[in-house]
C-alpha cells in the first residue's frame, strides 16, 4: 500500500476541474431553466459525515445548490461498511432512483465510502447498477470534482478504486459544516490496528496523521467562528503522531487544544484501550474544556475473545483504565461499544461481557450483533455463532445496560446542567435538545419568562450552538428532562 502527499500542485488540477464543472452545470442550469441540485446519502460514523462536508462543499463550489430532499440532479452516497445491513440499505435505495435517472438524462449517481473498497459491493454495482456513473474510495475523497468531470466526458461508468493512501493538507478541501454546535476536526486518517472482525483498516488504509500545526490552526479559526465544540476523530486517536514520528503527542494535542480561547467543549473519538494513557485522564480531569465523557470500546469481557480479537489488552487492563477515570472524573461518564457472538464465543464468555457490564456500569453503550466481513481474518474462522444464540444474548445484554443507562440518568436527577443545544427536539414541539458535558442527552423546555418579548413563534433554531443551564428534572430511559434556568453565552 503506497502512501502518498498529496501536494497544492496536485489540488490547483482539481481546482481547475470545479471551474470546468461550474461552467458545465452553469449552461445546464440554463438550458433546463432551473438550478442544478445535488444531495449526499451519508451512512456510517462521524468521520463519513466529515468528508460528506468536505464533499459538501465541493459541490457547492461547482454551483450546485443543496437539495432538501434526496431528488436531484447529482446523487452521492457516502457508504459505510462496517456491519452487513449497511450494504442491504444502499443497494435498496440506489435500486429506488432506477426510474428518476430514466427520466432526468443529466442525473449523476456517484458512490464512495468505506464499501466501495469490498470487491464484492464494486462489482455488484458494474454488474446489476449501470445507471450508477462514478465509483470512488475514500481515500480518492480530495480528488472527487476530477472524477466527477471525468465521468460526465466519457459517458461510461467510472470506476477509480485503488490501493493508495492519500495524506490531504485538510485546508486543501475545507469542509462546509453542516451543525452549528459541533465542528467535526479529524485528527487522522485510517487504522493500523487490524482487529479481527474489522473492515475499517482494508477500507481506509494505515493511519496518517494530521499535522500538529495545522489543526490548532483550523480550531483557532473554528472558535473564533463561535462554534463551542469541536469533536476530534480518528479511529485511534491515542495513537496519534505516531505513524509520522511526530514529536507531539495526542495529549500534547489536547492541552494545546484546551488553551484556545473561546472553546467550550472538546470531544474525541475514538479511544482504544491499549493506547489510552493516564495522561490523557489526568487531562480530562483538569482542563475545564474537555469533557468529562470517554468513549472506551470494550468489545468482550472475555479474555480469551479479546485475544481472537486481536485487541492487545485484557479484562483487567481495561478496568484498571476504567478505575482511575471513575476515581479522578467523579461527575464523568463513559460509553463503550460491545459485540455480541464473536466467532467461538461460548456462554461462559458473554457471561463475561455480562459482568464487566455490570462492574463498569456504563452511562451508554452501542451493542452490536457480530457481523462477518469480507477480507476480515474472524469471517475465515470455523466456529461462527447460530444467528439464533446472538440474538438471544444480545437481547440479554440490551436489557442490562438500558437498567443501567436508566441509572445513569436517573442520578442527573435535581442537578443543574451545562447543556450545549443541538436544535428542537425531533419527537416534540417546543422542546429543545442538548447534550450535558458527560454527554447525557437532554430534552428541556424554556420558560416564558426566558423566551425574549414579544419574539412571536418560537424559534428553536436560534438556540442551536447556545450554552446554557438546565435544571434536571426526571430521567427517561434514554434521556434527561429539564428546565433551563438561564443562557450561558447570551
Ligand atoms: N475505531 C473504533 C471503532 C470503529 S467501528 C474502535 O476501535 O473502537 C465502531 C464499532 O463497530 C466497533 O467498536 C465495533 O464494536 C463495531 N464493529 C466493527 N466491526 C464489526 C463487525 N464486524 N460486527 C459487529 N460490530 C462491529
Ligand atoms: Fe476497527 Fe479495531 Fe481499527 Fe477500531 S481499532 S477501526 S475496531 S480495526
Ligand atoms: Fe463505516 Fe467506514 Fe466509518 S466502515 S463506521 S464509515 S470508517
Amino acid at each position: 500500500m503506497a502512501i502518498v502527499k498529496v501536494s497544492s500542485e496536485d489540488m490547483k488540477v482539481v481546482s481547475s476541474a470545479i471551474l470546468s464543472l461550474c461552467e458545465y452545470f452553469r449552461e445546464l442550469s440554463a438550458k433546463n431553466n432551473r438550478k442544478i441540485t445535488f444531495y449526499i446519502h451519508t451512512y456510517g460514523c462521524q468521520l463519513n459525515e466529515s468528508d460528506s462536508e468536505k464533499l459538501h462543499a465541493m459541490c457547492l463550489a461547482m454551483g450546485l445548490e443543496y437539495s432538501k430532499d434526496e431528488h436531484a440532479d447529482v446523487v452521492l452516497f457516502n457508504t459505510c461498511a462496517i456491519r452487513e445491513n449497511a450494504e442491504d440499505r444502499l443497494f435498496g435505495n440506489l435500486g429506488a432512483y432506477k426510474s428518476e435517472k430514466i427520466s432526468n438524462r443529466n442525473m449523476i449517481i456517484a458512490v464512495c465510502g468505506c464499501m466501495m473498497k469490498i470487491e464484492d459491493n464494486v462489482s455488484r454495482i458494474k454488474n446489476s447498477f449501470p445507471y450508477v456513473d462514478l465509483v470512488f474510495d475514500p481515500q480518492q475523497l480530495h480528488k472527487f470534482p476530477l472524477l466527477l468531470l471525468s465521468s460526465i466526458n466519457r459517458k461510461k461508468q467510472l470506476i477509480e478504486v485503488g490501493d493508495v493512501d492519500y495524506i490531504t493538507d485538510d485546508s486543501l478541501v475545507p469542509p462546509n459544516r453542516l451543525r452549528k454546535f459541533r465542528a467535526l476536526v479529524p485528527i487522522m486518517y485510517g487504522c493500523n490496528n487490524f482487529c479481527t472482525y474489522c473492515v475499517v483498516p482494508n477500507a481506509r488504509g494505515r493511519e496518517r496523521s494530521r499535522e500538529f500545526q495545522p489543526i490548532i490552526n483550523e480550531i483557532t479559526t473554528l472558535a473564533r467562528e463561535g462554534y463551542k465544540e469541536v469533536m476530534l476523530l480518528g479511529q485511534n486517536v491515542n495513537s496519534y503522531g505516531k505513524d509520522a514520528g511526530f514529536k507531539e503527542t495526542f495529549p500534547d494535542l489536547l492541552r494545546a487544544i484546551s488553551n484556545i480561547e473561546g472553546l467550550s467543549r472538546v470531544r474525541f473519538m475514538t479511544s482504544h484501550p491499549k493506547d489510552l494513557n493516564r495522561e490523557v485522564i489526568d487531562i480530562m480531569a483538569t482542563c475545564k474544556n474537555i469533557e468529562t465523557h470517554l468513549h472506551l470500546p470494550v468489545q468482550s469481557g472475555s479474555d480469551a475473545i479479546l485475544t481472537r480479537m486481536n485487541r492487545h489488552y485484557n479484562r483487567e487492563q481495561y478496568l484498571e483504565i476504567v478505575r482511575y477515570f471513575r476515581s479522578i472524573v467523579p461527575n464523568g461518564s463513559i460509553s463503550t461499544d460491545i459485540i455480541v457472538g464473536f466467532p467461538g464465543e461460548t456462554e461462559e464468555d458473554f457471561q463475561d461481557t455480562l459482568s464487566l457490564v455490570d462492574e463498569v456500569k456504563y452511562d451508554s453503550a452501542f451493542t452490536f450483533q457480530y457481523s462477518p466481513r469480507p477480507g476480515t481474518e474472524a469471517a475465515k474462522y470455523e466456529d461462527q455463532i447460530p444467528h439464533d444464540v446472538v440474538t438471544e444474548r444480545f437481547g440479554r445484554l440490551l436489557k442490562l445496560q438500558n437498567e443501567l443507562t436508566y441509572e445513569s440518568n436517573q442520578r442527573l436527577i435535581g442537578s443543574l446542567q451545562e447543556v450545549l443545544i443541538e436544535g428542537e427536539s425531533s419527537t416534540a414541539t417546543n422542546i429543545l435538545t442538548g447534550r450535558t458535558r458527560s454527554n447525557h442527552l437532554v430534552n428541556f423546555t424554556i420558560p416564558d419568562s426566558l423566551k425574549g418579548e414579544g419574539e412571536g413563534e418560537f424559534d428553536a433554531s436560534s438556540y442551536e450552538g447556545k450554552l446554557c443551564n438546565v435544571k434536571i428534572t426526571n430521567a427517561r430511559p434514554y434521556s434527561v428532562e429539564g428546565l433551563m434556568e438561564n443562557l450561558i453565552d447570551g
